[in-house]
């Protein structure tokens, strides 16, 4: 069974380095102009990209989102992930910490993240259908603490992956019960629960079931970026099941984009843009329609692959980005995007005029 665990995490991490974000439509960012000022009051080496999240400082604002851990490949990812996480002070998640917790000699695939990033911002990770069994299961309190402990996590998001598990060939679509496990898991944490999509976007109407329970932070996770739907979808074709290979490519471009993810649900708790956020300027524009940050997920796993200076190039590249986006729009600070002037075009616009965003 670990090796079973093992063998799905290194498959998806394989499949998404070889899918491209066009199989799953577009995120919205081409679709989103910050209105450019022409006469800056301040140079652009005085911006300030730093940020607060959560209480805590980010150098600039950006989270590499949990995606790895729990098979041999993951060390090595993580590591260099982690080490440049830490250099360039911003947050840093792991990928389901399932596996540890079934499989503790998998630990040291996530431990590695703390061992290499000792003062950043380290978010744990757990799956919504997980949580239901823990709760049946008498495990709750056990679990938080292995998962804070394994990482020192700073707080820990629970992915809501139903898109996912509905395509996946083992998947697991059992739901009824899921918000009570949520609401217990929030319950049973000392630090903050961050709530995460993976690719379906989170409406404003789960944002605020979520703000209900106690759940700290939103991640979107919205359309635009990788899709998991995609991913299961070729795990499926290769094991010869039609039915579902056929669910997954007819899935590919469901959900909410995630720019109208972020505008939907950052009125209702803080939101980190997710799906498809490819440079320092979305994430300008995602911060100017609520996001406190962005994470990004394939593209640092694709440098990662490449070695350390990739990484650490593809971070300078996305600093250089945000600034120049802040200095050209007219945002000293970070907080300051959130009032610059915007238009919002096309299928987003539409999006937007539909369910009755500004
Ligand atoms: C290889 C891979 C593995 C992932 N594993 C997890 C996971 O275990 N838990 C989770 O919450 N999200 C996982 N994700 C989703 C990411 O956190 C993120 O939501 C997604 O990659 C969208 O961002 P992107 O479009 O920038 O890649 C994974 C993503 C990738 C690429």
């Amino acid at each position: 069974m670990s090796d079973q665990i093992s063998l799905r995490k290194a498959e998806h991490l394989d499949l998404a380095l070889r899918m491209s974000d066009e199989v799953s439509g577009s995120a919205g960012w081409s679709d989103i102009h910050l209105v450019h000022q022409a006469l800056p009051s301040i140079d652009a080496d005085m911006i300030d990209i730093s940020t607060m999240m959560l209480g805590r400082h980010l150098s600039f604002p950006l989270i590499i989102p949990g995606m790895t851990g729990g098979h041999p490949g993951a060390v090595e990812v993580n590591r260099l992930l982690a080490s440049s996480a830490e250099k360039f002070g911003v947050a840093i998640g792991v990928g389901s910490q399932r596996a540890a917790l079934e499989y503790p000699e998998l630990t040291r695939s996530y431990a590695i993240v703390r061992e290499e990033a000792p003062t950043a911002f380290v978010v744990g990770n757990i799956g919504i259908s997980q949580l239901i069994s823990y709760l049946d299961e008498g495990l709750m309190d056990r679990h938080v603490e292995t998962l804070i402990e394994m990482i020192g996590a700073d707080a820990l998001a629970v992915h809501l992956n139903f898109l996912e598990e509905v395509v996946q060939p083992e998947g697991q679509t059992r739901a009824r019960g899921a918000l009570n496990a949520l609401a217990a898991f929030v319950e049973a944490s000392p630090v903050p629960v961050i709530a995460k999509e993976t690719g379906g976007g989170l409406s404003v109407e789960v944002a605020r079931t979520l703000r209900d329970i106690g759940v700290s932070m939103l991640d979107v996770g919205g359309r635009g970026g990788t899709s998991f739907a995609a991913i299961e979808a070729e795990r499926s074709r290769a094991r010869g099941d039609h039915r579902r290979s056929e669910l997954g490519a007819a899935l590919a471009t469901w959900g909410i984009p995630t720019a109208v993810s972020v505008r939907a649900c950052s009125d209702v708790l803080p939101t980190i843009a997710v799906g498809g956020v490819r440079s320092g300027v979305d994430a300008a524009k995602s911060i100017a329609l609520g996001a406190v940050a962005a994470g990004v997920g394939r593209p640092l796993m694709q440098c990662a692959t490449q070695g350390e200076d990739a990484v650490l190039d593809w971070l300078s590249g996305f600093q250089l980005q945000l600034r120049s986006a802040m200095f050209l729009a007219g945002a000293h600070q970070v907080m300051d995007l959130a009032s610059t002037t915007r238009v919002v075009l096309g299928t987003t616009g539409d999006w937007f005029r539909q369910l009755g965003l500004s």
